[in-house]
């Protein structure tokens, strides 16, 4: 039976990653790696880096050293004299309101709710949520997340900031809510497993601001497009055609079936989409023996640890059979032994392509991923990225192409070869990135006294987290979005919470032990972005308000306190966007401290850092997309009353009254239509 009341994939892989039968890390080279019972205290660390701050700023040897930015907040001790603040708004009061709060002057316009028509043929949501299977696949997803507004003339040079396509992914579905008497016993009814499967992927949406100052869906636009957790998909880069790929759907294993759990993003400086698989894990189960590429990612064995139970769907369906990873068959060809090799990774979408195929790109490795970003290309150069493995204890990882980026014919290729790498935060302020390359020395020299053997780069891969295993990684406090800063090329990164972080697990750029709060930390790279050696600081602290913070000292106010950073983004103008997602199991969620979920920008020039929005109840904030001319900022408001049952909303945002809570995207304008936030 199910439970009586869905639990999200978020909270079920909080109590699957939580149990001790079930380590984080399950290498004796890891584990040595997490026990640093020497790590220095929170506040030896502080006034380390404070120092360190003031010495950068004395332009000495260490500043000699930095080549491609100084880090902005060592160039501002607490003594320098401010710049003028940029942000042109009033903080909000923590609240929660069962609605969107903003700052004075500003207007808010929910659009593409869960259910929306969006495709041509597509009915109404039914307010019952009775839609079928076949309806919701040509409907808006639930639980929308990462976000990229794309100009409609892009492609042509142009930046149009009153149309263009807005892509999105559906990061899951709540079954309480997404049927109207919520999941059915197990064996799971196939239409039910059909309807959440549809209700997943992304949607691209073409949309028009009109001269009210609304955005309205382009209605029978050829772009408006679902893509699922049935939608065929091409895997490309090292993994293609590779034995671990086969299945039954694939046996040469190049393809399968889905985008699952899709959170944050990425968007390509050739203008695609990137959306990224992170609590892919959950849907699937394997009883019997796992081997590393399952057993290191968490499948659960067990059917209490599984999402949605989808492998039970009656009468049996091939779509939904898949999930069920244990050996059927005398190969793999003839079964599903392989489907969980087929998530976790990238998957890259040309939103101007309505008949193009979603690609897997297996060279920026497979893990649970937060989002993608890039450096700003550079002519000639590697292209850069960065990734977050949102677990606790996991890491962050960098990607630099093999081939060298040329705008003139900048595409996917950049995608399929290049370098994986993985950070390692040293305590003296100094990081460097190390190879997860089968070629790499170092690499192999550590592997070797692991005792770890892989195959080739294409096994390297599949077993991201192993290799970085391997190599001695930093386990960090679940790493969230990550945002380059467009004034200096600093790399800003969420690092949400990490409540089981023990106080002998520490280290300088994880240093609170049961880090309830989370905090940002930030880097710069030596010289060049494909460079392997980085030096970083701790930009911000959650639950540090006053004089606490390390950057600025005292910027921060109780109003503006902040709680689990996660949703990442500047602006053009270098302002950066923070969106947070408390936990509903959190009694920091809903406090008079916090509030519900929201959204801050900070200025990392002058310290200043303010809450912007408050979302409705249950709610967290996630997607962050912003027209060129920074007019209208979107965000997404996912799960907002998570937690209801089918009879108990516990809220009605947006429709009101005594409405089912709908997740939906929110565009945020000044009432003078200047730029969001200035
Ligand atoms: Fe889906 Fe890590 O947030
Ligand atoms: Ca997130």
């Amino acid at each position: 039976m199910m439970a009586s009341r869905f639990q999200s994939p978020k909270e079920l892989n909080e109590v699957v990653m939580s149990q001790p039968e079930r380590p984080l890390i399950n290498l004796s080279c890891s584990e040595r790696e997490s026990n640093r019972s020497a790590n220095p205290t929170f506040a030896d660390l502080l006034q380390a880096r404070i120092s360190r701050r003031n010495c950068l700023k004395g332009g000495g040897a260490l500043a000699a050293g930095i080549g491609l930015a100084q880090l902005t907040g060592c160039s501002l001790g607490a003594d320098d004299k401010k710049p003028v603040s940029r942000l042109g708004f009033s903080a909000i009061a923590a609240t929660v309101a069962d609605s969107i709060t903003v700052p004075a002057g500003y207007t808010t316009q929910a659009l593409l709710p869960w259910g929306t028509p969006l495709m041509d043929g597509a009915v109404p949501f039914r307010t019952d949520a009775s839609n079928s299977a076949a309806e919701q696949a040509r409907q808006m997803g639930s639980h929308h997340d990462g976000m990229h507004f794309f100009p409609i003339d892009l492609k042509s040079g142009g930046s149009s900031s009153t149309e263009g396509l807005l892509v999105m992914n559906h990061e899951y579905c709540d079954p309480d809510l997404l049927h109207t008497n919520g999941p059915s016993p197990l064996p799971r009814p196939l239409a039910e497993v059909e309807k959440e499967l549809a209700a997943h992927g992304n949607s691209i949406a073409h949309i028009r601001l009109n001269s009210a100052g609304e955005w309205q869906l382009v209605e029978g636009s050829r772009y408006n497009r679902r893509i699922t957790g049935a939608t065929h998909m091409e895997i490309d880069g090292p993994l293609r055609a590779h034995a671990a790929m086969k299945t039954l759907y694939s046996p040469q294993g190049i393809a399968t079936r889905g985008t699952l759990n899709n959170c944050s993003n990425g968007v390509t400086p050739w203008g695609t989409y990137l959306t990224c698989e992170e609590n892919w894990a959950g849907v699937f189960i394997n009883s019997g023996v796992q081997p590393r590429e399952q057993s290191r990612y968490g499948v659960p064995d067990n059917e209490d640890d599984n999402y949605y139970h989808w492998h039970t769907a009656a009468p049996v369906s091939d779509l939904a059979a898949r999930f069920n990873a244990a050996p059927q068959a005398d190969s793999a060809e003839q079964d599903y032994r392989n489907e969980p090799n087929t998530y976790g990774w990238i998957v890259e979408i040309d939103p101007f392509a309505p008949d193009s195929t979603p690609v897997k790109h297996t060279a920026l490795g497979r893990f649970a991923h937060e989002g993608i970003i890039f450096h700003p290309p550079v002519e000639g150069q590697p292209l850069v990225a960065y990734s977050g493995d949102d677990s606790r204890f996991e890491y962050i990882y960098k990607y630099v192409s093999r081939d060298a980026y040329q705008q003139a014919s900048a595409g996917s290729h950049l995608l399929q070869n290049g370098t994986l790498y993985v950070a390692v935060f040293h305590d003296s302020g100094r990081g460097e990135w190390r190879a997860l390359d089968i070629n790499d020395a170092a690499f192999k020299q550590r592997a070797g006294e692991a005792g770890i053997h892989f195959d080739s780069q294409a096994d390297v891969l599949l077993n991201t987290r192993l290799a970085a295993d391997v190599v001695g990684a930093t386990k960090m406090d679940r790493p969230e979005w990550g945002a380059v800063n467009p004034m200096n090329g600093d790399v800003y990164f969420t690092l949400t919470n990490n409540s089981k972080r023990k106080q002998d697990q520490v280290n300088a750029a994880n240093p609170r032990a049961k880090n309830i709060y989370g905090h940002i930390i930030r880097w710069a790279e030596n010289e060049r972005p494909q460079a392997t050696a980085f030096h970083w600081d701790v930009f911000w602290f959650g639950g540090e308000a006053g004089t606490n913070q390390p950057a600025y000292g005292k910027s921060s106010d109780a109003a503006s306190e902040i709680a689990c950073p996660d949703g990442l983004r500047f602006d053009n103008d270098g302002l950066l966007w923070i969106e947070t997602d408390i936990s509903n199991s959190s009694p920091l969620l809903g406090s008079e401290r916090f509030g519900n979920n929201g959204m801050y920008c900070a200025d990392p020039v002058t310290g200043d850092f303010r809450r912007f929005l408050s979302g409705p109840m249950g709610c967290e904030l996630t997607g962050i997309a912003i027209t060129p001319d920074q007019s209208t900022l979107f965000v997404n408001i996912q799960h907002p009353g998570e937690g209801s049952t089918p009879d108990n909303f516990t809220s009605h945002w947006p429709d009101g009254g005594n409405s089912r809570p709908r997740s939906a995207t929110v565009a945020i304008r000044r009432q003078d239509g200047g730029k969001v936030g200035t």
